[in-house]
């Protein structure tokens, strides 16, 4: 249950993949802030590392870890070595992802389908499952949030292999909440709408134009800054939530309520 701090997240050992960019960047300062030593795992390390250098100057406490989520044993071995150092991992948030093709099923390249499922579906499972098999040796079990999106829960039309690995995430989620819940390992799926980020500005965002469309068809009729997530999945990772498993949230703006 809460014990005082903040957002009781004081001294936990959070595993943040994707933690270079975007939401995921945004969710290590917010961790760091409060009092969470963040491992900040990406593919792009010089990046991690000034995600690092950013947390310490404002006195936090956070390392590196280069990784690739789509490799099954480097998942594990990294894990083992986070639980190793720290004596246990207390969080993590199963972030790391890459956009897919633009294109109707008909066109889908089966490489392009293959790498999108590959990070986006199978490297969160190879993270979770080595979280939990760390986790379930803590009595005090641990909070897993993984980041699926909208495309996780409605369709997105011409991002057939982003919208199922998305909805693979969801699926993947409840059926560890159920599995684990008992061993007092909590395991969510944060949804995120439209979100002004590196990966955002690269498609869907591209322009001034696309960026006014897309906020047109949100409920808010804005685009959200990666702060908003990070506020949530904070709050997902924290004792604060202590009966929250097995839920897909959105945080669209209302996108998934029309
Ligand atoms: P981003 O591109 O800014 O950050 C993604 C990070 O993941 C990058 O630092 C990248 O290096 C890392 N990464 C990619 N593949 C990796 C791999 N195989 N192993 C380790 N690290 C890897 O993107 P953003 O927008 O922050 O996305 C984060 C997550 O949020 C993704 O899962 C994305 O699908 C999801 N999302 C984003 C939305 C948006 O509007 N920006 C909306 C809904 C979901």
């Amino acid at each position: 249950m809460c014990d005082g701090g903040e957002m009781s997240l004081h001294d936990k050992v959070i595993f943040v993949t994707g933690g270079a960019s975007g939401i995921g960047r945004a969710t290590v300062n917010r961790l760091a802030a409060d009092g969470a030593h963040v491992v900040v795992a990406d593919m792009q390390v010089e990046l991690a590392a000034e995600a690092v250098a950013q947390v310490t100057s404002a006195g936090g406490t956070a390392q590196v870890c280069e990784l690739d989520v789509a490799d099954h044993g480097a998942v594990a071995a990294a894990v083992a070595a986070i639980a190793n150092e720290h004596g246990r991992l207390d969080g993590a948030f199963n972030n790391a992802g890459i956009g897919g093709p633009t294109a109707k099923i008909l066109d889908i390249d089966p490489a392009e389908w293959a790498r999108v499922t590959a990070v986006n579906l199978t490297g969160v499972f190879n993270c979770v499952q080595a979280e939990i098999a760390q986790m379930i040796t803590q009595e005090s079990g641990g909070s897993i949030v993984n980041t699926a999106s909208i495309g996780g829960v409605v369709a997105l039309p011409r991002a057939a292999a982003y919208t199922a690995a998305k909805h693979g995430v969801v699926g993947l989620t409840r059926t560890a909440a159920v599995e684990y819940g008992s061993r007092n390992i909590r395991v969510n799926a944060v949804c995120p709408g439209f979100i002004d980020t590196p990966m955002f500005a690269s498609n869907a965002g591209a322009s001034d134009e696309m960026r006014d469309r897309v906020a047109g068809v949100v409920p808010m009729r804005r685009i959200a800054g990666p702060e908003e997530i990070a506020d949530a999945v904070a709050w997902m990772l924290s004792d604060q939530s202590s009966y929250l498993t097995g839920v897909a949230m959105p945080v669209d703006g209302g996108f998934t309520a029309r």
